[in-house]
């Protein structure tokens, strides 16, 4: 196993499927997504079974708003051949280590969650009284949990979710990590490290166990890590034996925290779909040019001749994600002169926006024309998804009791 592959630094990731993405999507995830793609062994998924937690009377458009997504994300620069793409619902896997999770976690963790009580209120015209809804972050712990991802880029709204994960991993790892000759095991495991390494993990495991030295664990967990020629089983075992339990089986995930996004809708507030202040990826151009054209500005700036404030504007909002320290002088030094038009300052926005879409286009535009060619990537990320999820699934049914034929 080469080193981009081992599970020390895999990267998942899941979407709700709501259809065609627009730039806040992009700013805000996407542009994230095409640089960890290349840092790390990435799985991005459609959650279309968290879809249905919500819209689970309108399951309809769940097909094709997964497909509009996933064309976005590829428009988006998101690349098959560095990232694994798939479907929830096409890897079952999930849906088992969903199930046996649920045997061990109690109900009060789930209840506590913020969101489950948050979002009730918010959709107040559905019933969300369901066992799937309760069970909507623990479906989340098995999505990430089934590919022992340790990165997982989500929003702020997220984070409860990857604690509640962290705590299931923990309480799975506690119950099931033990290997009746663990010991024996984790002996061997450092004669395969070599000498040198074994009292140098030793020397460490022994200052954070005796002293609580954190920095100690730090510096044995990446020495483990850092070893390329020990099998996975081993590397477990050693991770797990510096804090004193059993083989870690699930390791915890740690949030990767995506800045909020900066990027403004039309009318100043946060970009989203239910606003109508958006711009979808694959905007015309015609319509782009439309909607920037008639954008509200500052509202003193009634004739041109009326000196403005950025700050109270729309418009800046976009000049601070698309352009550069010069042309952010250049606008406010002509707004508060009133020495610009509106019309001029939007002309290079709408210019970078319409550029940075057509590449969008472009990337997107192959998949439209053969819708195939979507299915064959969907098809080999799902089966890729699988081959790992299986993996894990084996071992947890292993330590389950449940490998008995
Ligand atoms: N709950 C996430 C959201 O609404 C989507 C999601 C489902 C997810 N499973 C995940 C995100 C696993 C990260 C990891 O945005
Ligand atoms: Fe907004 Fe630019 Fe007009 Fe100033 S000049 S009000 S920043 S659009």
């Amino acid at each position: 196993m080469n080193t981009l592959s081992s599970p020390h630094d895999r990267v998942l990731s899941g979407m709700r499927p709501t259809g065609r993405l627009h730039l806040g999507h992009y700013h805000g995830v996407l542009k994230n997504w095409t640089r960890l793609q290349h840092e790390h062994r990435c799985f991005f998924f459609a959650a279309d079974w968290h879809a249905l937690t919500t819209d689970y009377e309108t399951p309809q458009q769940v097909a094709e708003h997964t497909y509009d997504m996933i064309v976005d994300w590829l428009a988006a620069g998101v690349d098959p051949g560095s990232a694994v793409l798939f479907v929830q619902s096409r890897v079952p896997e999930h849906a088992e280590l969903h199930l046996l999770l649920s045997m061990m976690t109690p109900l009060g963790w789930l209840e506590r969650v913020p969101t489950y009580k948050e979002q009730q209120e918010q959709l107040r015209e559905r019933d969300l009284a369901t066992y799937g809804f309760l069970g909507y972050p623990l479906l989340q712990s098995a999505d990430i949990l089934i590919y022992k991802a340790t990165m997982v880029p989500v929003g702020e709204d997220q984070v409860a979710h990857l604690e509640l994960t962290r705590e299931v991993a923990r309480r799975f790892n506690h119950l099931y990590g033990r290997e009746p000759d663990f010991e024996a095991r984790v002996q061997g495991a450092l004669r395969r490290l070599g000498k040198k390494q074994a009292q140098l993990y030793e020397h460490n495991r022994r200052a954070y166990q005796e002293r609580g030295d954190d920095e100690a664990l730090a510096v044995a967990q990446a020495l483990v890590r850092g070893q390329t020629g020990i099998s996975i089983g081993d590397r477990e075992r050693l991770l797990g034996y510096l804090e004193g339990s059993g083989i870690i089986v699930l390791p915890e995930p740690q949030p990767l925290l995506t800045e909020t996004s900066k990027m403004p809708g039309l009318d100043g507030r946060k970009m989203s779909k239910s606003y109508g202040n958006a711009i979808a990826l694959r905007e015309d151009p015609d319509t782009v040019a439309q909607k920037m054209r008639t954008m509200p500005t500052d509202p003193a700036r009634v004739r041109r001749s009326d000196p403005g404030d950025p700050e109270k504007c729309p418009v800046w909002g976009l000049h601070q994600v698309y352009s550069d320290e010069a042309r952010r002088d250049w606008v406010q030094e002509g707004c508060r002169s009133a020495g610009i038009g509106c019309l001029d300052c939007k002309k290079p926005l709408i210019e970078a926006v319409q550029a940075e879409l057509a590449q969008f286009r472009e990337r997107a535009k192959p998949f439209e024309d053969d819708p195939g060619l979507l299915r064959e990537i969907v098809a080999a990320g799902c089966e890729q998804a699988r081959e790992v999820a299986r993996e894990t699934l084996d071992e947890v049914r292993q330590v389950m009791g449940l490998g008995y034929r």
